[in-house]
């Protein structure tokens, strides 16, 4: 077969359905519709509304932050569509690269599997960082100090992200049961703790914290050279935080805290009624929080003055700063345990990603087998731990968050690309989801997309692009010549 007949061959969706039935390489299938839903509101309420929320508002946005997430939310429900059709019709593990290899083709796949290892393996670095500044804050309360150079976001060598990264590789490897109970537990906990400070922070709002709403535009020395927006590089603007084009840097930026509903796409395979039972976790997770981030950002900002938010546990310093220290202590124990199903949840989600790769051979397939009493792929879930600590070790958060976010962007691009192509190659296919208004809005998702990916920095922009390059270079030297997809299983492409 030719190079572009192989990089483009597609593997068809029985195929991939078919692939989960074959032994030694099944997952268990118990979760229901609610699950999902804990499941989603587990990863999805995290570092995002826990500590961006504080550095967007005193960075790009001001007060109007609660728009920066309105806008997020937004892009996040024009995907959220498309991944729901996508999970309703392939519903096999593995999301966005699953959904890819079935429609866009063997190397557009790789190319998002690669690329969703940005969104998982370091989104959880990012959030174990984040945990482990909420656990000093907690410490610190207590009058156990870390030092700096062990814990926070300054860390040489960040012990707390270390040690919960290995922790939780531990439950993942023991069963996903154990992690579901464990996960319900601590979801109950989070959201509990969202709706106190809704609740008890509404009373200390003053209505001058939220003037002026929209902070005017200046230009500052955090958003010039590779630090500025690409859009405003490549409109010649001169690089302004705040003003409205603040407040879409800040979108691009709090989008990190609705990253998660596509991971729910990843449990496909242990779902136990997919088609119906997808497409309610994923829309209904995402709704939630979006209902609680706006809330939670206009109580905190009009509790404390945005320029004054806490950096690393703004939700907690502003119960401080009214001089509230235990419901601030309340709620670190809560952004703990918050944060916590995050990492594990992100973890989850980028071994099951892993295992369908190696599964169709583009990584060893041997990294694919299902441990014999646990049901689950330990072998990966053991090396994306020990991955994902040394990136949480060794890594700062802020940055991060944002290369984060541009590769999770990119895999929306493509998920709904693929749902439009999907109609056309495969109209046959069962859907029970269908995305409403097709192609309409399937093209206002990859533009919204697309445009808060510009609104995030040019040096953003060049690390993604040097890791897909790396990505481009393994594909060619290893999975392509792998693949374990046959000319016999393509599905021609009308
Ligand atoms: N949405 C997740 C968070 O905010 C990744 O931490």
């Amino acid at each position: 077969m030719s190079v572009l007949g192989t990089m483009f061959r597609t593997k068809s969706v029985e195929l991939s359905i078919e692939d989960t039935e074959s032994s030694g390489h099944r997952l268990r299938r118990n979760l229901s519709a609610l699950d999902l839903t804990v499941f989603g509101v587990g990863v999805i309420v995290g570092t995002g509304i826990f500590v961006l929320t504080g550095q967007v508002a005193r960075e790009s946005s001001g007060p109007a932050v609660a728009l920066s997430f309105v806008i997020a939310g937004v892009v996040c429900a024009l995907a959220a569509l498309c991944y729901a059709e996508f999970a309703s019709t392939v519903p096999v593990a593995g999301s966005a690269y699953t959904f890819s290899y079935a429609t866009l083709g063997e190397f557009p796949a790789w190319i998002v599997g690669w690329d969703l290892m940005l969104e998982m393996a370091l989104g959880g670095a990012v959030v174990a960082v984040g945990w482990s500044g909420y656990f000093a804050e907690l410490l610190a309360t207590m009058g156990i100090e870390l030092p700096p150079s062990l814990a926070g976001e300054d860390a040489t060598f960040n012990v707390p992200a270390v040690v919960i990264v290995l922790a939780l590789t531990a439950v993942l490897v023991a069963g996903i049961r154990l992690s579901a109970r464990f996960n319900l537990v601590v979801v109950t906990v989070k959201v509990a703790v969202i709706l106190l400070v809704i609740v008890a922070g509404l009373f200390f709002v003053k209505s001058a914290n939220f003037t002026p709403f929209i902070p005017p535009a200046r230009p500052t020395p955090a958003v010039e050279g590779l630090k500025a927006p690409l859009i405003q590089t490549l409109f010649g603007l001169t690089p302004v935080a705040y003003g409205v084009l603040g407040v879409f840097s800040g979108a691009a930026i709090v989008f990190f805290a609705f990253i998660g509903f596509d991971v729910v796409a990843t449990a496909a395979e242990e779902t136990r009624r997919p088609q119906r039972d997808l497409p309610i976790g994923i829309i209904a997770s995402l709704a939630i929080c979006t209902f609680l981030y706006v809330a939670v950002s206009l109580v905190v900002v009009g509790m404390q003055k945005y320029d004054r938010l806490n950096s690393s546990a703004p939700l907690a310093g502003a119960f401080r700063a009214v001089g509230q220290d235990w419901l601030a202590t309340i709620i670190s124990v809560g952004a703990l345990a918050g944060l916590t199903t995050v990492v594990m949840i992100l973890m989850l989600g980028q071994s099951r990603v892993f295992f369908a790769m190696s599964r169709d051979s583009l990584l060893p397939r041997r990294l694919a087998a299902v441990h014999p009493r646990f049901g689950t792929p330990y072998l990966i879930t053991i090396i994306i731990g020990a991955v994902t600590a040394v990136l949480a070790g060794l890594i700062p958060l802020s940055a991060l968050a944002e290369l984060v976010n541009i590769g999770t962007l990119f895999a929306f691009v493509l998920v709904s690309v693929g749902v439009v192509i999907l109609r056309r190659t495969r109209p046959d296919l069962p859907r029970s989801f269908r995305t409403p208004l097709v192609p309409l809005v399937p093209v206002l998702s990859v533009l919204a997309c697309l445009y808060l990916m510009l609104n995030l920095p040019a040096e953003t922009w060049l690390r993604f692009l040097v890791w897909m390059a790396v990505g481009v270079v393994i594909y060619f030297l290893y999975g392509r010549r792998h693949s374990r997809v046959e000319v016999k299983s393509r599905v021609p492409v009308t």
